[in-house]
């Protein structure tokens, strides 16, 4: 699996805490920044990351900023991706199961590096369970169409 990953200035401590565990995993990653030591825009590092998504030359996405909400909201405007915000446990796996989420977003002023990291390993290594969830996937899908 090999997977893209972006914060803004709001980010970069829980995006560096993902870079490290994604190195104890040994998943392969491209880290689109930001190197900012002042304020960015989130749009600038979300939808980079969601194209890469997009176009199939990553598998997954990691976005980070304050909340999550804004790298989120500028993720799911690119067709195709399913970018889910996520702040516990339970949803990380629910949404890779039922959603088939390819981006996660996390917010580094709601959570701490702890929670993020273990949020962000079980998002990693849980797969979709397909069947009746399909169906509502496709549904999306076919909306984008
Ligand atoms: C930046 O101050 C902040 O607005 C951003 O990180 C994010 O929370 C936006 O949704």
């Amino acid at each position: 699996m090999k997977v893209a990953i972006a914060s803004d200035h709001g980010g970069v401590n829980i995006r560096k805490e993902i870079i490290s565990l994604m190195d104890e995993m040994g998943i392969h990653y491209e880290d689109l920044g930001c190197e900012c030591s002042t304020s960015v825009d989130y749009p600038d590092y979300a939808i980079p990351v969601a194209e890469k998504v997009a176009n199939g030359e990553v598998d997954r996405g990691i976005l980070i900023c304050g909340t999550g909400i804004g790298m989120s909201i500028a993720a799911n405007k690119v067709k195709g991706v399913r970018c889910a915000l996520v702040h516990d446990m339970f949803s990380a796996q629910a949404t890779r199961e039922h959603n088939d989420s390819n981006i996660l977003a996390m917010g580094e002023r709601v959570i701490g590096p702890g929670l993020a990291r273990e949020i962000a390993r079980i998002w990693l290594t849980t797969e979709f369970a397909g069947g009746r969830h399909e169906n509502r996937v496709n549904k999306i899908k076919q909306y984008e169409e």
